[in-house]
């Protein structure tokens, strides 16, 4: 994923950016680039890790520059198709997050004019447009240029002799920081938390520019607003790896607080209506993608069976392209980042469809939590791994207190099982540390998994959709071919497929569905495929037919 950041103050320019790119390279990148504007524009870009090529970027002493990590998508990664882009004139320079749909037409026009390329990216458009419009004022010829594209940007540009950093966003977050007499510009807050945690987070189609004493803020009309900063809690060591091998096994560790920060406040904004109104609600839909999806399906069980409400999943990416059924059910749209654009898109087409929407997002400020009706927070914390971890286990949690509002509200929760739900959430960080402290003993169960080229993910019911997100962890982060399964559904097919070679993750928990999973997995070590069991500690039965 591509990264921005950029600076304008009192100290040397390319030493913030450096480390603010540092910070955003847990995003993955193929390629890194920086500009920085003092009398004239200096320029430094190449394919490769910061960490290979830094030691070649002069340390230029100007006070002003952009910066960009990029993860090609439009034209491979080389020198050329990096970014900043620099105009006709070396004037001029840009970065961008994000996709030009119109790119190819407008290349063709500004070609004919005389405007030399030098990349393969949709990008480079933007930068030759501002040529176009500049007029000695950044800000107008960057609307201008916005304005003749079609497609997503966070965008961050500046001039050679002036003294401003110009922004602006469209479905591409982008946030500025205030620091005193200097500030800086990034897509992602981490970057910023060096210098700051004062934040104004833009908002969709704004645009700014933002000078080493000010930010004068547009609206997307192009009038000039104001809004009060908001302030980022998390801490630059949140942000960093304390002492971890890798920020994934950090961001695991971090389960337990991640639960405990989560719930806390919220059983009592729960109850007060602060989340959820008192309003009448006869469904509800969950939308989302990825593991946010499969915390949604989690949450599909635990509403019907908490609020015996009728509760749909949709894909946030296909969303958009189902009929509707004229009705408006409860739209809760579950996103980690907030910035999905599958979710935002599918969060503006709910409430056109009259749908009344609320966010589940880990990120305040962000583009959802703006956009949504209701926002429930699930405060797990910056996580830089990018592979859901605490964030998958806080959305559930905000299933649970969202299932216990909408039982409440409805009755069809009675208060003495109100209050043994809520006393179990409190126990999760005791029982999530309980299972953390037995990583040696996981280590070794999992030795059995890792030479395998396939491996399937067995659940029913509440966790079919874990067994699900399991498969997903493990394809993403080993790249071993896994594949999550309601267990019922195995005789139907994929049994076919299975043999000594290929192991078995079974969850079989003490439930309606405990004998049926039985069956189950007899029915896979039959077939010799090694069973991996996740059960309740000291179930002898489980223990007798699994072999980790
Ligand atoms: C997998 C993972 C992704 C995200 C998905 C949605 O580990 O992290 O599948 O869950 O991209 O992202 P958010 O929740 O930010 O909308």
């Amino acid at each position: 994923m591509c990264g921005i950041v950029g600076y304008v103050g009192e100290r040397m320019a390319i030493d913030v950016l450096l480390d603010g790119l540092k910070r955003l390279e847990y995003r993955g990148y193929d390629s890194v680039g920086v500009a920085i504007a003092s009398e004239e524009l200096k320029l430094f870009k190449d394919k490769g890790e910061l960490s290979k090529i830094e030691a070649q970027i002069p340390r230029w002493k100007g006070k002003m520059g952009i910066g960009h990590t990029r993860w090609a998508t439009c034209g491979r990664p080389s020198k050329n198709n990096s970014h900043p882009f620099v105009d006709c004139t070396g004037r001029i320079a840009l970065v961008h997050n994000g996709i030009i749909e119109n790119h190819l037409s407008l290349r063709k026009q500004l070609e004919d004019e005389g405007h030399v390329f030098t990349s393969e990216t949709d990008t480079e458009v933007l930068v030759h447009l501002m040529e176009r419009h500049y007029n000695g004022d950044a800000h107008a010829a960057l609307m201008a240029a916005l304005s003749q594209v079609k497609g997503t940007y966070a965008v961050a540009a500046m001039v050679e002799g002036d003294d401003r950093i110009v922004v602006s966003r469209k479905e591409n977050p982008l946030v500025i920081g205030l620091g005193v007499g200097e500030n800086m510009v990034a897509s992602d807050v981490t970057a910023l938390l060096s210098l700051t945690n004062r934040v104004l987070y833009l908002l969709e189609g704004e645009s700014a520019i933002v000078t080493a004493g000010g930010i004068t803020l547009f609206d997307a009309d192009g009038n000039k607003v104001e809004r009060e900063p908001s302030t980022v809690t998390w801490t630059v060591e949140d942000a960093e790896k304390g002492g971890f091998e890798h920020y994934m096994l950090k961001e695991i560790y971090e389960q337990p607080t991640a639960i405990h920060n989560s719930l806390l406040g919220s059983l009592d904004e729960i109850y007060a209506g602060a989340i959820i109104p008192d309003i009448e609600i006869n469904s509800v839909k969950l939308v989302a993608c990825g593991s946010s999806s499969h915390a949604a399906m989690v949450g599909k069980y635990i509403i019907e069976e908490m609020a015996r409400l009728p509760t749909t999943v949709e894909l946030a990416s296909e969303y958009r392209y189902s009929p509707g059924t004229g009705e408006s059910p409860l739209t809760i749209l579950v996103t980690q980042s907030g910035e999905t654009a599958d979710t935002l898109a599918a969060a503006r087409e709910a409430r056109q469809r009259g749908c009344r929407t609320l966010a589940v997002t880990n990120l305040v400020g962000s583009t959802i939590s703006r956009e949504a009706d209701h926002v429930f927070y699930t405060n797990a914390g910056p996580e830089i791994s990018v592979a859901a971890t605490k964030s998958y286990i806080t959305q559930l949690m905000a299933m649970y207190l969202l299932g216990l509002r909408l039982g409440t509200m409805r009755q069809t929760l009675d208060r003495a099982e109100v209050r043994s739900l809520s006393n179990e959430l409190r126990s999760m960080p005791r029982y999530v540390s309980g299972v953390l402290d037995r990583a040696s003993e996981i280590e070794e169960a999992v030795d059995m998994l890792a030479k395998a080229d396939h491996i399937f993910y067995l659940g029913r019911n509440i966790n079919y959709p874990t067994m699900l997100e399991g498969a997903l962890k493990l394809k993403e982060i080993s790249y071993i071919h896994a594949e999550g399964y309601a267990a019922g559904e195995l005789k139907h097919g994929p049994l076919a497929l299975l043999d000594a070679n290929t192991p078995v993750v079974a969850a079989c928990v003490n439930d309606h569905t405990r004998e049926k999973m039985l069956g189950n997995i007899s029915e896979v070590a039959a077939r010799d495929s090694p069973v991996l069991g996740i059960g309740v500690e000291g179930d002898r039965e489980l223990e007798a037919i699994t072999d980790a």
